[in-house]
């Protein structure tokens, strides 16, 4: 094995400290400080969570067994202007490291630069544009000076505060570009050269610690390749030397406006990860994760993992299109609450996984079929190698994958043991004969969050990831109508169309064209004319003479760039014609991103006047970049009537927050699209008014079969997103400000806030469900915990026997201890937390005897207020 290894640093002998680790690794571990590892790791991108809320992210990714933090690093939020640098807020990255650091995890920090991740440009700083001759993400001297200066401000940062682990820090990897070999080939020979370059250049800024580059199947040999895939079991590394890491793969699962919800069963997302360390994996990142699930038929098989996702605040998000909300259906939600039983389940993979360590990182595995049907049980052993075929002699450490990829329930020999296997599951077995853990079967409890209004008196409850908004108090609302055409302000003339991106640097997503013209009677005989916009991106809104006319939006029109055909009322003499454009996040994926442009791309005619079509294209216009509200040129006003369904207008209101520390969100589905911002800070963009298509849902979820990013979703028929998180450190104690900005025309009777606060919990466990993990051998338990802060107020339901049904549906079967109730209601009632051994004693007599029995139980949680609850009853 020895001689696989890579030598890292010779210079870490120099470091003084003794607190420097030497990390290396084969194709077998992460080597840390000579301790053989696998690693279990999670994305968590700083800036799409507040500051205040990093600590207890880290903490509930470590408590749920991670090992270590991935996030890209922003450059359009690090270098908003050219050598002027923002590490502020959310964009702290080395205040966040430390956390991670304190936390005692480990980051592998993915500089990219080019960081795809949703996230506007690819995170792109839109002034690169400005820079004579640029070609992104291949070989020219403009890109790669400004990537090599800005990686380099990173890793000189990242050094200066000792966070490389090679000095003591948590960093263990870092990333150079991301998922190049996927663009790689339209760049021709400069790809390869600009790669290269990209390896050599990142190699030699000497941190220390391991370069990746993902989805680089050519990488040189001293950067590491990652795998990014659905199902990452069955990849390899493109050396021997190298360990197989999973890093992600973003495509086909992020959500659009007006898509549906997908979301993934945590039995599906267990499999996924336990197949890929059963076939060789050494680290595994949370991401949204795709790949050649190799069986004979090479199946391609989507899934997605973020461990958070968090909130594109701002106009971070990118796509275009992408939603505000980031939340992935990942273990932490958006709002940084649990997200059970997906949380606690993988916690019980990660603990199962850790069990078998040592055998994990020794050797490669044995494979062996098992049953009748051919490679549908496999089995992977791990042990030093010497293990006989038949078990007769099993080999320490040893450690077993036992994996059944059928539809349905297998029952197999192995070492001598029979094994019952739930269909399309994994068995864990860190000694080669006791399951610890099998992927399909859950006993972590379900949580079920809802929505309580601020301003009182009602609920606004979550049932399935919809919400019905309550009754609620009427915000007193401000208003301001924004000029059409804007006024002038910062304004450019020019006698042809500006393309939007290089004329507003990105800094806002709104680009005017206006222009006058004069029209005869005699042109307007044949009717209402036609106003023809041959190509633009991604929305506009056409006004004439100050009506607004229609918007049209690149969003289903499957194209980057769309054609628009809009009718319009036309008067005698001069009409003035106003076209808002809009981007919603610019793209961030795929090559040449440099070359797309935005706004009006095309042509503008008029068609359809009695003496033919008028073109305007080389008109006079006049572009404003941005809104007057954006440029503070606000005059607000409460006298005139409240606008409800107009488009542009200004909304300000003043509201209270929400007591305790709950997270606060704000409704916003009754509005059209738009922006929000509260107290100065921008939540994002709002688009409730386009919706799911209203099929293709299903409320249960086949957790069965190959995954597709289709397969389950929610929401339809819904506005994707109509819940917006506001953080709490950017609420002040009295008198906060909410600003709307509505494009098309909304309903601000409908804003409301609300604090996310866990309504029930629910858990089922049987009495042959596998014990916790961490109890290896003990009895099956049941746990369920409120969030801190909160109590067990009541139990709804609770039967040990044979109950039937799901969370919020539970039913006493024909089996049902009488005590029951009574039990859980001592044990639960006025705790946070309360557990129980699956074994009949602890529930007075056996209600029928000889029969496997289930203990499914149902509870209230409630706010914990100033007092102690006195609740208790007996
Ligand atoms: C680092 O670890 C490797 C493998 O464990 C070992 O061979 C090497 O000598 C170590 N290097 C230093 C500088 O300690
Ligand atoms: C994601 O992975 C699949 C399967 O490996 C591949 O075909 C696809 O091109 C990848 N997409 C991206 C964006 O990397
Ligand atoms: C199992 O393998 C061992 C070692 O190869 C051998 O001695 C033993 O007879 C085998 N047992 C059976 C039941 O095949
Ligand atoms: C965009 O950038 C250019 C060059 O850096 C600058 O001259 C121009 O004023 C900027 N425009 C806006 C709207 O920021
Ligand atoms: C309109 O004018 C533009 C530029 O002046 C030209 O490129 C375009 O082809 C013209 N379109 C028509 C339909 O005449
Ligand atoms: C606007 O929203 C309020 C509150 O939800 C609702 O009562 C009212 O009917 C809505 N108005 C319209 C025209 O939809």
């Amino acid at each position: 094995m020895a001689r696989f290894l890579l030598l890292l640093l010779a210079l870490l002998l120099l470091l003084a400290g003794g607190s420097a680790t030497n990390i290396s690794y084969d194709h077998r571990a992460i080597i840390i400080g000579g301790q053989r590892r696998i690693l279990i790791s999670g994305c968590l991108h700083y800036p799409r969570a507040s500051p205040q809320m990093w600590p207890a992210l880290i903490r509930n990714a470590k408590e749920g067994g991670l090992d270590m933090i991935d996030t890209y690093v922003f450059w359009d939020g690090h270098e908003p202007s050219p050598g002027i640098y923002n590490f502020q807020g959310r964009y702290d990255l080395i205040r966040f490291l430390k956390l991670v650091h304190q936390a005692g995890l480990y980051v592998n920090l993915r500089i990219g630069p080019y960081v795809c991740a949703e996230w506007n440009f690819g995170g792109f700083p839109a002034w690169l544009l400005k820079l004579p001759g640029i070609q992104f993400r291949t070989h020219n001297r403009a890109f790669e000076d400004k990537m090599e200066e800005f990686v380099r401000k990173i890793v000189d940062m990242v050094k200066s505060e000792q966070l490389f682990a090679s000095q003591g820090g948590p960093v263990l990897f870092s990333q150079i570009e991301n998922e190049y070999g996927n663009v790689q080939g339209s760049y021709g020979t400069n790809g390869k050269t600009y790669m290269l370059w990209a390896a050599r250049m990142a190699k030699d800024l000497e941190t220390g610690v391991p370069w990746i580059m993902c989805k680089q199947p050519d990488a040189p040999d001293y950067i590491i390749n990652t795998c990014n895939g659905y199902y990452c079991d069955g990849w390899k590394p493109n050396s021997r030397d190298k360990p197989a890491m999973w890093t992600e793969n973003w495509s086909g699962w992020y959500q659009l406006w007006g898509e549906a919800a997908p979301y993934r069963t945590v039995e599906d997302v267990a499999f996924a990860v336990a197949r890929f360390f059963q076939r060789g994996g050494v680290a595994q990142n949370y991401y949204m994760v795709r790949m050649l699930h190799d069986l004979e038929q090479h199946l391609l098989m989507p899934e997605r993992c973020q461990y958070f996702g968090g909130t594109n605040f701002g106009r971070t998000s990118g796509g275009p299109f992408i939603t505000t909300s980031y939340d992935y259906d990942a273990p932490l939600d958006e709002f940084g609450m649990l997200r059970q039983p997906k949380w606690g389940h993988l916690k019980e993979l990660h603990a199962a996984l850790k069990l078998c360590e040592t055998a994990l990182t020794s050797n490669d595995p044995l494979y062996y079929t098992l049953g009748r049907m051919q490679e549908m049980v496999q089995a992977h052993v791990y042990s030093d190698g010497s293990l006989e075929a038949n078990f007769s002699n099993l080999a320490t450490p040893c450690a077993a994958f036992l994996a059944n990829i059928d539809t349905s329930s297998a029952s197999v020999k192995f070492g001598g043991n029979v094994y019952n296997l739930p269909p399309w599951s994994v068995s864990i077995l860190p000694d080669c004969r006791n399951v610890v853990f099998n992927t399909a079967q859950v006993s972590a409890q379900t949580s079920v969050t809802k929505m309580v209004a601020v301003q009182k008196p009602s609920l606004i409850e979550e049932v399935s990831g919809s919400y019905t908004p309550g009754l609620v108090e009427q915000l007193a609302w401000e208003w301001f109508q924004e000029p059409v055409g804007g006024s002038g302000i910062n304004k450019i003339l020019a006698h042809a169309l500006l393309e939007q991106i290089s004329t507003t640097n990105d800094s806002t997503d709104y680009l005017w064209y206006s222009t006058r013209f004069e029209i005869s009677d005699q042109e307007l005989k044949g009717g209402d004319p036609v106003l023809v916009i041959t190509s633009m991106r991604d929305m506009v809104h056409i006004f004439v003479n100050g009506e607004f006319a229609g918007s049209t939006s690149t969003l289903k029109s499957g194209g980057l760039y769309a054609r628009v055909q809009q009718p319009i009322h036309l008067k005698a003499g001069v009409n003035h014609l106003a076209i808002l454009s809009a981007t919603v996040g610019l793209q961030n994926y795929g090559a040449h991103l440099e070359t797309h442009g935005a706004g009006i791309t095309g042509s503008v005619w008029i068609q359809g006047l009695s003496t033919g079509t008028r073109n305007l294209t080389s008109a006079l216009w006049l572009h404003q970049v941005g809104l007057n509200g954006e440029h503070d040129a606000i005059t607000w006003s409460s006298t005139t009537s409240l606008p409800f369904f107009q488009p542009l207008v200004w909304y300000k209101a003043n509201f209270n927050i929400p007591d305790g520390d709950d997270p606060v969100a704000i409704h916003l589905g009754s509005m059209g699209k738009g922006q929000a911002w509260v107290n100065g800070h921008s939540l994002g963009r709002f688009w409730p008014a386009i919706t799911a298509p209203s099929t293709g849902c299903s409320d249960r979820c086949d957790y069965r079969g190959t995954y597709y990013s289709s397969k389950c979703l929610s929401g339809c028929g819904l506005p994707s997103q109509e819940w917006y998180h506001v953080p709490r450190e950017w609420l002040v104690n009295e008198k906060n400000t909410l600003v709307l900005l509505e494009e098309i025309g909304g309903n601000v009777s409908g804003v409301s806030f609300a604090s996310r606060v866990v309504d029930r919990v629910c858990a089922q466990v049987s009495e042959y469900s596998l014990p916790p993990v961490a109890q290896f051998s003990s009895l099956p338990e049941l746990g369920l915990s409120c969030s801190p802060g909160q109590f067990i107020s009541s139990i709804f339901f609770a039967s040990f026997g044979n109950p039937k049904g799901r969370c919020g549906a539970f039913q006493k079967g024909s089996c049902h201890a009488l005590e029951s109730e009574t039990i859980v209601e001592k044990a639960c009632i006025g705790r946070q937390s309360c557990s129980f051994e699956i074994f009949w004693k602890n529930f007075g007599t056996d209600p029928c005897p000889g029969k496997a029995k289930t203990l499914a139980v149902e509870a209230a949680c409630t706010e914990a207020v100033d007092s102690a609850p006195t609740l208790v009853r007996t």
